[in-house]
């Protein structure tokens, strides 16, 4: 269900399983689920690409099994194509690659979707819309980290909130209004209306789902209480 409907666009919750608790990893999921939650976002880091190691194919065929919610996997891993079909084949429905990732990006999107899953291409902070602009016709979803990739937990980084608002007026421009806007790291109850505001429409949230403070469905209530 998701946290609203703005502008026509509605704003899918995608919690990110980086910040749950392994031990019990199903249980998490599907305590997302329980709680409205629209997809669930697998972070995959190889050690290479992002300082730090974290699922990888097992886990997501697990997390088939254990929820019926849209498996979007987020691949922080260098030259990703070539573990896309095994994605895929693991229960992906939707996977984002890194522009800083591949040397081609085109024919990585293309076998994404070859493949039956939805696309996405993702930033880093430190690099520029620009980098994306030939491959906006080809997305279905363009993800903008808040943060340095590689760890959950971390403070938003205050001019992604700036740049969602030009990549929301450039996709507008260009006819391609339908393609999401996917925001990942440092998403807090806080800066939520802002960073919606912008025009984000697909939020991640890890550490503000899964924590000590609050249960999974009260930390999602209060996520879409900030939207009112
Ligand atoms: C970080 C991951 C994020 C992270 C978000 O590299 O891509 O998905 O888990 O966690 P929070 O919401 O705690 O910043």
């Amino acid at each position: 269900m998701p946290l609203a409907q703005i502008n026509g666009h509605p704003i899918l919750l995608a919690p990110s399983i980086l910040s749950a608790d392994f031990a019990r990893l199903g249980e998490d999921a599907r305590a997302a689920e329980a709680a409205g939650a629209d997809w669930l976002q697998i972070d995959v880091m190889d050690g290479m690409f992002v300082p730090n190691i974290s699922v990888g194919l097992p886990v997501v065929a697990a997390l088939r099994r254990a929820v019926g919610l849209t498996l979007d996997c987020h691949l922080m891993i260098v030259r990703p194509e070539r573990y896309v079909a095994d994605f895929v084949k693991a229960g992906a429905n939707h996977i984002t690659v890194h522009v800083e990732a591949t040397t081609h990006l085109h024919r990585a999107i293309q076998q994404i979707k070859e493949l039956g899953a939805t696309a996405g291409v993702a930033l880093n902070p430190a690099t520029p819309l620009g980098a994306i602009e030939e491959i906006l016709s080809y997305v279905d979803l363009v993800l903008i980290m808040g943060v340095d990739p590689g760890f959950g937990g971390q403070e938003y980084i205050p001019t992604t909130t700036e740049k969602i608002a030009r990549l929301r007026r450039l996709l507008d421009e260009r006819g391609h209004g339908q393609v999401q806007i996917q925001i990942d790291g440092g998403v807090k109850a806080g800066n939520l209306a802002k960073i919606v505001g912008a025009g984000a429409t697909n939020i991640v949230a890890g550490s503000a789902i899964y924590n000590a403070r609050q249960t999974v469905a009260e930390a999602i209530g209060a996520l879409r209480e900030a939207l009112g």
